[in-house]
């Protein structure tokens, strides 16, 4: 890990993630996709996907504006972040599907999880957590054969305009070889993301196939399908 980035103000950053379990749900991955293959968690924030997948034989490594702060610094952060969040869900729970959490209680601890798995594995194995701020990634091109985004792109269209979007997803393009999976297709209010198909025609102009695919996760209502965008040319490749 680089040192503090001291122009990032720390309280501009929610430092939550989810678990390995939610991701592989998410993006409808089976544990033998993930074996021997060099894989991006973009933005990973306190995501245990990482930390997990690794000891599974994937090579994944972590990229995040917030690792420019120390796993110290981001665990206490996240705590309070994980707390502030719940406290909020409590007033709208009837716009999220209880199935997998359960309650509450049940969301908290799984964040805590997350965010506690994430920290240590970061303090272990700090060179898999690089600090970057989208839309530019420190890598070479093609470098990951497989790189996953959850809860970041199509979400905020409201704080990320279309030529963040643009210019992100061009980046992800660059950096990886085989397959970019993304995941939800709508914003907090369960919208499917306005400039979506727009993006989509893009990337297909680009060489690319993309999908739409319901995945067997669901918390907010609504937000359960991924897009699974693939280089044309590694479309039936199975990723050895
Ligand atoms: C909602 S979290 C999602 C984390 C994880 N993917 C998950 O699904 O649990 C969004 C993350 O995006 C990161 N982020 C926000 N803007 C960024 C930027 N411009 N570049 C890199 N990361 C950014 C935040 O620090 C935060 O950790």
């Amino acid at each position: 890990m680089s040192g503090e980035e001291p122009k990032l103000d720390l309280d501009r950053i929610v430092f939550i993630g989810r678990t390995f379990d939610e991701y592989m749900r998410m993006f409808d991955l089976l544990p033998e996709e993930l074996a021997g293959r060099r894989i991006l968690d973009c933005p990973a924030g306190a995501c245990s996907f990482t930390a997990k997948a690794n000891t599974l034989g994937a090579d994944v490594t972590a990229v995040d504006i917030a690792y420019y702060h120390t796993p110290a610094k981001l665990a206490q952060k996240g705590l309070q972040d994980i707390e502030h969040a719940m406290h909020q869900l409590d007033k709208v729970q009837d716009n999220f599907v209880w199935e997998y959490f359960k309650s509450i209680d049940g969301l908290r601890k799984v964040r805590i999880e997350a965010l506690t798995d994430s920290t240590q594995d970061r303090t272990s194995v700090s060179n898999r957590y690089i600090p970057a701020v989208l839309p530019e990634l420190p890598f070479r091109d093609q470098e990951f054969e497989l790189t996953l985004s959850a809860h970041f792109l199509f979400m905020y269209g409201d704080r990320l305009d279309y030529d963040f979007h643009m210019q992100t997803l061009q980046e992800l393009m660059r950096v990886t070889k085989e397959e970019i999976r993304i995941f939800p297709l709508v914003n907090l209010s369960s919208q499917r993301y306005e400039h979506l198909d727009p993006l989509i025609e893009y990337m297909v102009s680009q060489g690319w196939t993309a999908e739409e695919i319901k995945v067997p996760y669901e918390f907010q209502k609504g937000a359960n399908h991924m897009l699974r965008i693939r280089r044309m040319n590694a479309a039936d490749h199975s990723g050895a």
